[in-house]
């Protein structure tokens, strides 16, 4: 019999990622998405890369009714992973009422309906955005959490807060925290991969656009940081790395060898890379220049933010294994068979 597992938001960049690897480790998925930022092609993908296509409920977790409906089918599910939640800066900014609406209503009915059905394993899809412009680098779990500079990033601290507070009030319900870096990348078989509706916020995924000729150059939001070469220095991870991060943790919750009810774990490689090294790296791998011009910093953005990896090496027994060639030249394959299908 297989371990049934609930995936929010399964049919996005990251969730997609891990529904194939929790299939790939003999577990019987259903996603729950209300496709408000991703695409029903999805489970059609991943029917292709692994045989089988998981179970599907088209709902809004903005709704307890539906919720609670789908939840009573499944109530034989082992653990929720929970990926759904609008994920865009800039868009949050200006729009924080339906972010923090979304975001955490769709947490608060989950875990009600989980509460109400008995499963008692939860792992909640987070972010290093709650450390804000951290003082101390690496950064490590127990670095201070900041105000994030964006209601994006304040949804996070407070539902890490909600499920702290859920998991103190209820004995017999265990929670992980996974607080990502800067995912990147793409699936090997260049099926799926990060999809942004609109002008794409994030580095890699404009980078690959202007590269394909969707966009006309990159801005590069200043080079007058106090880093190497001035720009602003993360921690890209790959996608399938961090995929792979999450069924070590289901199996920590599973097996029942989590230390305590709620644990926090940063998911990054350890390395950080700048704005201008990751576009040298991309010209590397693409073989042509890339057309950007440096502008001015963007609001909130830090200086420098890397993960300290042991915690989770030690806890999870994981850790990253891809680089960023991987990285890279698996979004440019997703990138160029993107367009030839649009
Ligand atoms: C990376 C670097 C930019 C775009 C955010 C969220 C985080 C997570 C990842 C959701 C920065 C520079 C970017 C561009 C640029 N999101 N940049 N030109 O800001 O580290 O993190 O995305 O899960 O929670 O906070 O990632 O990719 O936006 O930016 O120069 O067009 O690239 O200034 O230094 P960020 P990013």
């Amino acid at each position: 019999m297989k371990n049934k597992i609930i995936v929010t938001g399964g049919c996005g960049y990251i969730g997609s990622h891990t529904v194939i690897s929790l299939i790939n480790h003999d577990y019987e998925v259903v996603i729950i998405d209300d496709l408000s930022n991703s695409n029903i092609q999805v489970l059609d993908r991943i029917e292709r890369i692994t045989n089988v296509r998981p179970q599907f409920e088209h709902i809004d977790l903005k709704s307890f009714e539906a919720t609670q409906a789908v939840f009573n089918i499944h109530n034989d599910a082992k653990a929720v992973i929970h990926f759904a939640a609008h994920k865009a800066v800039a868009e949050s900014i200006q729009n924080p009422l339906m972010y923090y609406q979304n975001n955490l209503f769709s947490l608060l009915n989950t875990l009600k309906a989980q509460e109400d059905n008995g499963i008692n394993h939860h792992i909640f899809s987070s972010s290093a955005t709650v450390y804000g412009n951290p003082s101390l680098i690496p950064i490590t779990e127990e670095a201070p959490v900041q105000r994030p500079f964006s209601p994006y990033g304040n949804t996070k601290k407070i539902a890490e807060e909600i499920l702290e507070d859920f998991t103190n009030a209820q004995s017999e319900v265990a929670v992980i925290s996974l607080r990502y870096f800067n995912p990147i990348g793409a699936h090997e078989s260049g099926l799926i991969g990060e999809f942004p509706s609109g002008i794409p916020n994030n580095l890699m995924p404009y980078i690959t656009q202007t590269a394909a000729g969707v966009r006309e150059k990159l801005m590069v939001f200043g080079n007058d940081y106090p880093t190497k070469d001035g720009t602003p220095i993360r921690d890209y991870i790959h996608v399938v790395d961090l995929a792979e991060a999450h069924l070590k943790a289901l199996q920590r919750l599973l097996n029942a060898t989590a230390t305590k009810p709620y644990e926090v774990f940063n998911l990054g490689t350890g390395t950080g890379v700048s704005v201008l090294e990751m576009i040298n790296a991309f010209e590397a791998v693409s073989g042509s220049p890339l057309n950007y011009e440096i502008t001015a910093r963007r609001p909130g953005d830090a200086t420098e933010i890397f993960a300290a990896t042991e915690l989770a090496k030690h806890a999870l027994g994981w850790e990253a294994t891809r680089n960023l060639q991987d990285m890279i030249q698996s979004s440019w394959t997703w990138e160029q068979n993107l367009r030839k299908e649009l």
